[in-house]
């Protein structure tokens, strides 16, 4: 069954952890549905990740349009999220269009980073009933690649939960809560009728998102990360075993190759000769 925003709003709801992974590609799309992931997110960090950009601010709509339109085709049931990249919202008609032209192609819902100011671009969007997810603390679009927790003073404190409350009362229906303390994310999830998802917020989230990359064990492990593959590993064995094999007539065998019968294969051999 589709999974929509009314079932996420329940799970917050029935205190059921909502799960949230980025995804870039059909194959991952594909097994992240099938495993019975809650929201499929296509994150900007598909820039960084995937297409080697130096920071999420490098990436443009068609760059997501592309990676959505692949996503997309690999999802049946999961919630479809996609990011605003950068300087894709920066007024409310802007954000209109793009956003329609992520729905158009397949998302459900469409998340933007930022704090008060956009307020209202989410009132927009929401007046066109557009599925909006807020993004606060660590904004990488706004703040770079390097994160720093947020929330660990008084003031930020009451900051982050006033601006919370702001995205939620302008019309957002999730809020990523991204390198912010623990005890700070879980009065903003115990203050918001919305489902939060932390990155690096802690355990008392409604829900929780990681990077497929960092799951899989790709490049760096992060603090606020978790491995459960040794990707990085077992594709430099495997890439290093296929040169190994090639280079020393070990592949490809019997089993991976065809045969013409031997009637033909000497009647084209009968042939040649006579070519010649
Ligand atoms: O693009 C991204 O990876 C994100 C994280 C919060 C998951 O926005």
């Amino acid at each position: 069954m589709k999974k929509n925003i009314g079932f996420l709003h329940s799970k917050k709801y029935k205190h059921e952890p909502i799960t949230v992974l980025t995804c870039y590609d059909y194959p991952t799309a594909c097994m992240q549905d099938e495993a019975g992931i809650d929201i499929v997110f296509v994150g900007d960090s598909v820039g960084t990740n995937i297409l080697g950009y130096k920071s999420e601010m490098e990436v443009t709509m068609a760059d997501m349009l592309h990676h959505l339109k692949a996503v997309h085709r690999g999802v049946t049931n999961a919630y479809l999220l996609i990011d605003m990249p950068y300087a894709a919202d920066r007024n409310a008609k802007q954000a209109v269009a793009n956003a329609n032209l992520f729905l158009d192609n397949g998302a459900d819902g469409v998340k933007l980073e930022g704090g008060t100011e956009k307020v209202p671009i989410v009132t927009a969007l929401t007046e066109q009933g557009i599925e909006v997810c807020a993004h606060i603390g660590h904004n990488p679009q706004i703040h770079g690649t390097k994160a720093a927790t947020h929330g660990k003073t008084v003031s930020k404190a009451k900051e982050l939960v006033q601006t919370a409350v702001a995205l939620a009362g302008a019309g957002a229906k999730l809020i990523v809560l991204e390198k912010i303390t623990e005890e700070v994310s879980q009065i903003i999830t115990g203050t918001l009728d919305i489902p939060t998802i932390g990155i690096g917020a802690g355990r008392y989230c409604d829900g929780q998102v990681l990077v497929i990359n960092d799951v899989l064990g790709m490049g760096t492990l992060f603090k606020h990360a978790k491995r459960y593959q040794d990707y990085d590993h077992l594709t430099f064995e495997a890439i290093s075993q296929y040169i190994y094999d090639v280079e020393n007539g070990d592949f490809p065998r019997d089993e991976n190759v065809s045969h013409i019968a031997p009637d033909k294969l000497a009647r084209v051999q009968k042939w040649l000769e006579s070519e010649r």
